[in-house]
């Protein structure tokens, strides 16, 4: 969605214009993940693999900045001169991820046997928190992330490392391609490889996906429900998230994959993406900098379906745990396999001033707001979902109120970037 003008460019604050990547080097993805594959069905006992897809960027793999890219900095170049496959990393890269993706709840307890989880996109907001969670009931995770410059990498160094801390080993892969649709590339050519990985495994995962509530695009039947057209996207980001819908329908149908797709509704919260607009309005407004609000023609008020972390994290889980087997083997379907796809928002919309009304409060500063007519060709006004189907199928139920979100936001963000509790008074109702 595009709230924001800021120093003069337009920020979405979910991915929904063009913004051009810088990426480079070759891949190696359908080495490096069989590779994985290989480690993930020798965990053991193999219970139940499944793969959660936050990010789709994260699938032309490089192996050479798997090995050197930092966390499997580590890895033996001895071994990869042996290897000029280039899809392995190294023996003690292959004790982590074996480790890593090991389950430590045991088939015996309440909750069933653990799941084996490679998360794409763990070193991203949602993949981060999902990975931790997992980790946390005694799932096995294995975490890889292409680390490329949406925004500041840092963020997400300190994610991997904050992950690391807790026995989640991220691996670090690169981006194939240097192209500015990268959206292209990353939600449509980068599903594609990893549902081709996913087809041909045996046993194949189930798979759970990170679509979004873009797909909506014009639609201006409100609450959105699952059932609604989405066949007028606002964005190039939205279209290629619609061509996912129909991509793993296709895989679904085909090869017996079991998929859930997932929609989400601006999800915000500690560790969160700084080109979204609650974020940097928190940083413009700390630095007594001004920012943009847009208003529809008509003084309308934009409104978003903030959705609280925690709360997407839980319905993520959900859907795991309910997603059923895949049914093919050696790329042949079996059987029908489910194909299913849910609004994860918040039912709440809350409009764009009143989310700078709660900020100023938090920050205790006034925000200089410059209010701006929303563009013609600019995004949707209005997001709101229904949740009606993941309650029912998923036992998912938000509750975390904007304002309770961003007040855990807003602390988070005051620790995280080093402001000093004795200068700053009004962090006392923190
Ligand atoms: C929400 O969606 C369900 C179907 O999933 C539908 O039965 C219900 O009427 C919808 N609610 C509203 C308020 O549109």
């Amino acid at each position: 969605m595009r709230v924001v003008v800021e120093e003069e460019e337009m920020y979405p604050s979910t991915p929904g214009k063009v913004k051009v990547e810088r990426s480079s080097s070759s891949s190696a993805a359908a080495a490096m993940w069989r590779q994985l594959h290989r480690c993930f069905a020798s965990t053991g006992t193999m219970f139940l693999w499944a793969l959660l897809l936050v990010a789709t960027t994260a699938t032309y793999l490089s192996f050479r900045s798997l090995a050197g890219g930092g966390g499997g900095g580590d890895a033996t170049t001895a071994a990869s001169r042996y290897f000029p496959a280039a899809s392995w990393g190294g023996l003690h890269w292959e004790r982590q991820i074996r480790s890593s993706a090991s389950p430590r709840r045991p088939a015996g307890s309440a909750e069933g046997a653990g799941l084996s989880v490679l998360v794409t996109g763990a070193a991203g907001f949602v993949g981060a928190h999902c990975s931790l969670a997992l980790r946390k009931r005694g799932d096995g995770v294995v975490g890889i992330d292409n680390f490329n410059s949406y925004y500041d990498p840092s963020l997400k160094k300190a994610r991997r490392a904050l992950l690391g801390s807790h026995g989640v080993f991220v691996a670090g892969v690169r981006y194939a391609m240097e192209n500015p649709s990268s959206y292209i590339h990353s939600n449509i050519a980068g599903l594609v490889t990893l549902l081709e990985a996913c087809k041909d495994a045996d046993p194949q995962p189930s798979i759970v996906w990170a679509s979004s509530s873009s797909v909506y695009g014009l639609n201006d039947d409100v609450p959105f429900s699952e059932s609604h057209r989405t066949d007028k996207p606002a964005s190039l980001y939205a279209a290629t998230k619609k061509s996912g819908e129909a991509i793993t329908h296709t895989y679904n149908h085909i090869y017996g994959l079991s998929i859930t797709g997932l929609r989400f509704f601006t999800v915000y919260g500690p560790w969160g993406r700084p080109d979204m607009a609650y974020f940097f309005f928190t940083r413009n407004i700390l630095q007594g900098k001004p920012i943009t609000v847009f208003r529809g023609r008509d003084h309308t008020d934009l409104a978003r379906d903030f959705t609280y972390i925690d709360d997407v994290v839980r319905g993520c889980l959900a859907a795991l745990d309910t997603a059923g087997a895949s049914t093919g083997t050696g790329g042949k379907k079996r059987g029908a396999a489910p194909y299913r796809i849910f609004n994860l928002g918040n039912t709440s919309p809350v409009t764009v001033p009143t989310l700078v009304t709660i900020l100023e409060r938090y920050l205790g500063v006034k925000a200089k707001k410059h209010v701006v007519e929303m563009p013609g060709n600019g995004d949707v006004m209005f997001t709101h979902a229904n949740i009606s189907l993941a309650r029912e199928q998923l036992g998912y139920k938000p509750t975390t109120s904007l304002e309770m979100g961003l007040k855990k936001f807003v602390r988070w963000y005051l620790s995280y970037y080093g402001y000093n509790r004795g200068t700053l008074g009004f962090m006392n109702h923190l």
